[in-house]
């Protein structure tokens, strides 16, 4: 029985990789900050549901120890994100927070679970918009968008994740990019996006892999991503 959650799953990539999941045997927590959004997705998919907002320490103590008292954790998707463009102090606070130091929030919490787990797995959901190669390969759409603060926050993720899979090589630390996909992130027109269901793939892939598998790498639909 592998026990999952994933962060900000009440729509979007996150709520598609909860039903990937589930379809794979998985035990799925949607964590969502808006009980009533994160009940309503938890029931349509037959997951958990459990509140968390990544931004509240408070909120992130109180979900790990309910999953603590429900029989543990062994596969962590930190998912949750957002993007803003305007560029001034409080909201690149509010993104850096969201995205980035949200990850030391919520992994800090979960490592005692992950460690009693046979196979610890954690998958940081990350962007090419975050990758100095990606950002400098002018073949690639992320080095011709603008996405000063978001981008930025991601590269700290690249970090974060390399950062961890070295401070806790029990434990299988991996970003991810999933492309650019339809969905609501940052309130813009991202229809021209590709379906959720072909971006999660690369979530799922490295939220199952193996005893065996990878860590510390960054990976996308074809294999790794450049840092
Ligand atoms: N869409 C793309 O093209 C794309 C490309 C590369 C990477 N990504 C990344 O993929 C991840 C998922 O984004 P998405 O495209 O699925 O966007 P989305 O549809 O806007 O979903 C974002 C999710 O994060 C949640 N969230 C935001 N702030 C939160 C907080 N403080 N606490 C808990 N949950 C919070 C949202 O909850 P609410 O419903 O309450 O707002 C929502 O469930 C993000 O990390 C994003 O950066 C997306």
């Amino acid at each position: 029985m592998t026990t999952t959650l994933i962060t900000g799953a009440n729509r979007g990539l996150g709520r598609e990789t909860a039903r990937q999941l589930l379809a794979l045997g998985h035990t799925v927590y949607i964590g969502a900050r808006d009980r009533a959004r994160g009940e309503a997705a938890a029931r349509e998919l037959g997951a958990r549901f459990v509140q968390l907002d990544v931004t509240d320490d408070a909120s992130v103590a109180a979900a790990f120890a309910q999953l603590d008292a429900d029989g543990g954790l062994n596969v962590l998707v930190n998912n949750a994100g957002i993007s803003k463009l305007a560029l001034n102090g409080p909201e690149a606070l509010e993104v850096f927070d969201t995205n980035a130091v949200s990850i030391v929030r919520v992994t800090q919490a979960a490592l005692p679970l992950l460690k009693k787990s046979a196979n610890p797995v954690v998958v940081n959901v990350s962007s090419a918009l975050g990758s100095f190669t990606a950002n400098h390969d002018p073949a690639r759409p992320a080095s011709r968008y603008s996405a000063i603060v978001y981008g930025a926050s991601k590269a700290a993720v690249s970090m974060l994740t390399v950062q961890y899979a070295r401070a806790f090589p029990e434990i299988k630390f991996n970003a991810v990019e999933p492309g650019y996909t339809a969905t609501g992130l940052g309130g813009a027109d991202h229809s021209t996006g590709r379906p959720v269901e072909i971006s999660a793939r690369v979530i799922v892939r490295m939220a199952t892999i193996g005893i065996d598998g990878p860590t510390g790498t960054f990976q996308e639909d074809d294999g790794e991503l450049g840092w």
